[in-house]
């Protein structure tokens, strides 16, 4: 890969990289469309991610080529005025987090030549934008030395994507690739900022995502609105508790108070995140107590539960889980990241994944009319500088 990417930059800058960096993306085990509701979440980074090979410039300009996206070529912005243009496509991500850092006073004298490559399938629901803007965000503070600490970077680059690019996303994303660690996932409250470390410990098993190749048409409006449901009814519940999210109830407390919930929807919204931010709990005990059964069941419910109190999952994804579920060998199955349309994860025994993938392509193909794709993943580290 080192060697690929330093002929393709020369190629297309006409000189030589100085350093390449690596960023992941990431895969929700469970807990889904709790980081927003204050509830918890347990991603891990993966092998798949978006390189970055640079070389800095005598200018203020930057200019970036994506080995993804060559029909657009170099994009090219200056550093003193960077404004989002509909036009510059994906280098959006990359001006909203430098405009971020400027902001916030660090100064940003000289610009650079980049080239992106990625193996995280774009708009697959795998993070692909948080990826390349934790990638962005570890070149400046590398590049500039202003000594960030990895959770500030985080937090940038969040922010870069709810005020730049006007994506309303939580914190799970970025955290989960800017501090993954190599085999673990991140049991992280998305209230407290509380984090620890669990080491997947599924020996015989693996963790296989399935794509199913569905654009994720109007992902960004959805997702805003399911986050104004929950507010929504987080409002109603403090008239009477005093809470300040829907992550500090108990599935007891969420019974005994839902009346206050005015709307019939807010309160299907608000259960989901209530009883998935329990079951996220429950999930991460069940995994550190090797009951790998348990943890799959509490994947199915969590499917569930999106499906038919979230709405967020739809018929490629419903699909995608229930063929998965019937295949020898798969202990649990859900739709991960934001929905309508992405990915599912499953949890498979090793011996059954061929058999797995092939019955599942050809079932779900009959049935939708095109191929998921599978992958077969690695929980690898966080973004970092590899040369
Ligand atoms: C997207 C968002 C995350 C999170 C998930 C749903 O990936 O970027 O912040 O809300 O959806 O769990």
């Amino acid at each position: 890969m080192i060697d690929f990417l330093k002929s393709e930059f020369n190629k297309i800058f006409e000189k030589d990289m100085e350093s390449i960096f690596f960023s992941p993306g990431r895969v929700n085990l469970i807990g889904e469309h709790t980081d927003y509701n204050g509830g918890n979440v347990f991603p891990c980074a993966l092998s798949l991610g978006t390189y970055g090979a640079i070389s800095k410039r005598n200018d203020k300009k930057v200019r970036m080529y994506s080995l993804n996206f060559t029909d657009v070529g170099i994009i090219e912005f200056d550093l003193e005025n960077i404004k989002y243009d509909k036009k510059d496509d994906w280098v959006n991500y990359p001006k909203g987090v430098i405009k971020i850092f400027k902001d916030k006073g660090y100064i940003v004298d000289y610009g650079f030549d980049i080239l992106v490559y990625g193996n995280i399938p774009n708009g697959s629901g795998l993070s692909s934008s948080a990826s390349l803007e934790l990638l962005i965000s570890v070149i400046l503070n590398n590049s500039f030395s202003f000594n960030l600490s990895t959770l500030d970077m985080v937090k940038y680059s969040q922010e870069a994507e709810n005020s730049f690019i006007g994506v309303n996303c939580g914190i799970m994303d970025q955290f989960a690739i800017g501090m993954g660690k190599k085999d673990c996932a991140i049991l992280l409250d998305c209230n407290t900022l509380e984090y620890k470390y669990s080491k997947i410990n599924i020996d015989g098993y693996s963790i296989v995502i399935g794509n199913t190749n569905k654009k994720r048409g109007l992902a960004d409006s959805k997702y805003n609105e399911r986050r104004n449901e929950c507010e929504r009814a987080l409002k109603n519940l403090k008239t009477k508790l005093n809470i300040n999210s829907l992550g500090e109830l108990t599935e007891k407390d969420f019974e005994e108070n839902k009346y206050l919930i005015e709307n019939d929807i807010d309160k299907k919204r608000a259960k989901h995140a209530v009883y998935e931010n329990q079951r996220t709990l429950k999930a991460v005990e069940a995994l550190e107590k090797n009951d790998i059964k348990l943890f799959g069941k509490l994947m199915i419910e969590s499917h569930n539960s999106l499906r038919d109190d979230y709405e967020v999952t739809g018929k490629e994804l419903d699909t995608l889980v229930s063929l998965s579920l019937k295949e020898n060998g798969v202990i649990g199955s859900r739709m991960t990241g934001a929905g309508f349309g992405g990915c599912t994860v499953s949890i498979v025994k090793n011996e059954f994944i061929d058999d797995f993938i092939k019955n599942v392509t050809n079932d779900y193909k009959n049935e939708i009319g095109y191929e998921p794709t599978f992958y077969t993943v690695e929980i690898s580290d966080g973004t970092r500088k590899l040369v």
